[in-house]
Parts: C-alpha cells; structure tokens; sequence
C-alpha cells in the first residue's frame, strides 16, 4: 500500500498521475491498471442517484459501492471519499475511517477542505489513515451554484496557505477542483507533494475526471468535461440489436439454447 503511494509522489514532476472515478466492479477493473488512483467520489450521488447534491450521500452507499470497486481493483491504488457529515471531530472521522478502510480494505480516503479540518486530518494521518486531500470547490460545503475558486489574491492567498498545510500534515496528494490555472500552477509549485486536478488546468501533477462523464454516459455540461468516448451510443446499439434479434426470433437461436 505505502509503496503505490510513494510511487504516485514519486510522479510528480516526472509523469502525469492518472486518476479516474469507478462505483462498481466492473468499471473498476477496465479502469485498473491504467489509473495510478481510482477514487471511489461521493459524485456516485449525482451520478447514480440523482442527488442534487453530495450531503445526501451515506456512509452506507460509499461502503457497499466501495465494496464492489475492490473486486476489480488489482493494481491501482484505491481511495474512498468520506462523506458529508462523517468527519466532524476527531473521534468521529477516525472510527469512520477505520470502518471504511476494514470494510471497504481501500488504501486511503479522501476529505474535503483544508484549514477548518486540518486537526482532523493530522489526527487520522498520525493514527496511519493515508488521506488525500481536495480544495478549490468542495462539493459537501457548496450550497447552490458551483464557482470557480483561487481568482481573487485573498483566495489564492488562502488555497496557498491550506496545501501547505495540508502537505505539513502529511497527506501524500491533493485534488484541486475548479482552481484559476495560474493558482492552481502556483500551488503546483508551491508544494513537494501532487496535485490532481479536476477543472484546474494541464498544470497540475495529475488529473482526475468522473468516469460517467468522460465515458458520454452522465450528459454533464461542464466546462472541464470532454468526452472521450460516446458509450451511449454503444449501449444503444448493443441494446437496439438485441431487440431487433428478438423480434427477429435470430436470437436465441440453437447455439445459445440447451438441447
Ligand atoms: O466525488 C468525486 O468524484 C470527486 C472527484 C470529482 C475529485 O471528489
């Protein structure tokens, strides 16, 4: 565990890390490998459940879709993000963590902010809980519209000052999400340790995207989402197919039928 950890620090100024959102088995294992990181996002309650937002998101849904992401993860290193309302003192995150680390048997966590919890994240780090951790737009505290951070000098002073923090404390990477690019260059550079960013420009150590949307599969009209590939229409097609063999009666035919 700690040497896929030291390998993804080991990145940093040398190659891109990869990190990419998995909610199941079997994205998880087309993601292996190929991923440094797979993180299992509280973006599982947009994505899959139509929450509105993340604060819905329950301990119990990151733990069982946690649970099928480590059947097919072999390779990468896989962290869990700890939902809203599971980190509020000290106590509290690190039965939390030590619950989703033993149930889930992923590598590390992920926590959202950085001085309001920087105790928190010191206390699970000296009690041996990896922690990623995340500024810019932090989901769990946005009420209403998401808005891009680190474009004022107050700021980008403040996110400069948190991942410093947040590297002193010990966290092995830090995603930065909808960070100014010229901020999210100069924490970059400001810190030893990798940033992975999501909307924060080609800057930062690594990027992260949420698999759904890079996939076509999630319509999200974000600014920072490309599509790589369309897997709707694949579906539709494989889905239109089978259909068409059934109406057909091409499908099952005497091979796929026990005689
Ligand atoms: O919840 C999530 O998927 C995330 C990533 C977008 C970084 O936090």
């Amino acid at each position: 565990m700690l040497s896929k950890i030291k390998k993804i620090i080991s990145k940093k100024n040398k190659s891109k890390i990869i990190c990419l959102t998995s909610y199941s088995k079997n994205f998880a294992e087309e993601i292996d490998g190929y991923a440094d990181i797979i993180l299992v996002g509280d973006s599982l309650g947009s994505v899959l459940y139509n929450y509105n937002t993340t604060r819905k998101v329950t301990f119990k849904n990151m733990i069982e879709h946690s649970k099928s992401v480590r059947m097919g993860v072999k390779k990468s290193l896989m962290v869990v993000d700890m939902p809203y309302k599971t980190y509020r003192s000290k106590k509290e995150a690190l039965n939390n963590a030590k619950k989703i680390i033993k149930e889930t048997k992923c590598e590390a966590v992920k926590l959202e902010g950085g001085t309001k919890i920087i105790k928190i994240i010191k206390h699970l780090i000296n009690n041996k809980i990896p922690v990623m951790g995340h500024l810019g737009v932090l989901p769990q505290s946005v009420k209403g519209k998401f808005r891009s951070k680190g474009k004022t000098e107050k700021e980008k002073v403040k996110l400069l000052e948190e991942a410093k923090l947040l590297e002193d404390a010990g966290v092995f990477a830090i995603v930065l999400e909808c960070i100014k690019t010229t901020t999210s260059k100069l924490i970059t550079n400001y810190i030893k340790i990798p940033t992975i960013g999501i909307g924060s420009s080609v800057y930062c150590d690594g990027q992260v995207l949420v698999t759904d949307d890079m996939l076509g599969l999630n319509n999200a009209n974000i600014r920072f989402v490309k599509t790589f590939v369309n897997l709707k229409k694949v579906i539709n097609e494989g889905v239109k197919k089978f259909k068409k063999d059934v109406l057909n009666k091409k499908y099952p035919t005497k091979k796929y039928s026990y005689n």
